[in-house]
């Protein structure tokens, strides 16, 4: 079982950017932390960030023929990406989203989510946490439990 983790714009700076909302887990401890779970749930994990739009689209359409299911923290393209709201529906795996942050608390324009309606789910608000239980939910679904 292959889970693909992708995290969007912004990411790579956790540990360091505002870490009064994100918290201080840096990215590389998020990944390792995915690759963890999953591994004792059977499952391996590819990881990948990227800032823009177009290197996430063209990293998903290399990966998803291998791949079982997605965990997404999109960042700011939640808000604005239709493309990769495009991709994510043309890979046919089942995605799950995660918001580190609580977006309901914050600015209007972050209580809209494109990607939510190609996803299976979505786990918002519960920090780095919110990775470790999108591993679990997206295996159950993998597995038809769910
Ligand atoms: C975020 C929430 C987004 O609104 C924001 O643009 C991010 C991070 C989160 O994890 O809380 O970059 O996706």
């Amino acid at each position: 079982m292959r889970i693909l983790l992708i995290n969007g714009p912004n990411l790579n700076t956790l540990g360091a950017r505002e870490p009064e909302i994100y918290g201080t887990t840096t990215l590389p401890e998020i990944e390792q932390l995915v690759a963890k779970r999953a591994a004792g749930l059977g499952a391996d994990v590819r990881s990948f960030q990227a800032n823009g739009e177009g290197q996430i689209i063209d990293w998903l359409q290399r990966e998803q023929a291998d791949a079982d299911g997605l965990i997404i923290n999109a960042g700011a393209l939640t808000h604005y990406g239709m493309a990769l709201v495009d991709a994510i529906s043309a890979a046919s795996i089942p995605a799950v989203e995660v918001h580190i942050s609580n977006v309901w608390k914050r600015e209007r324009f972050r209580h809209r989510s494109l990607l939510s309606p190609v996803c299976s789910g979505t786990i918002v608000g519960l920090g780095v946490h919110g990775y470790e239980l999108a591993v679990e939910a997206v295996v159950r679904i993998i597995k038809g439990t769910e």
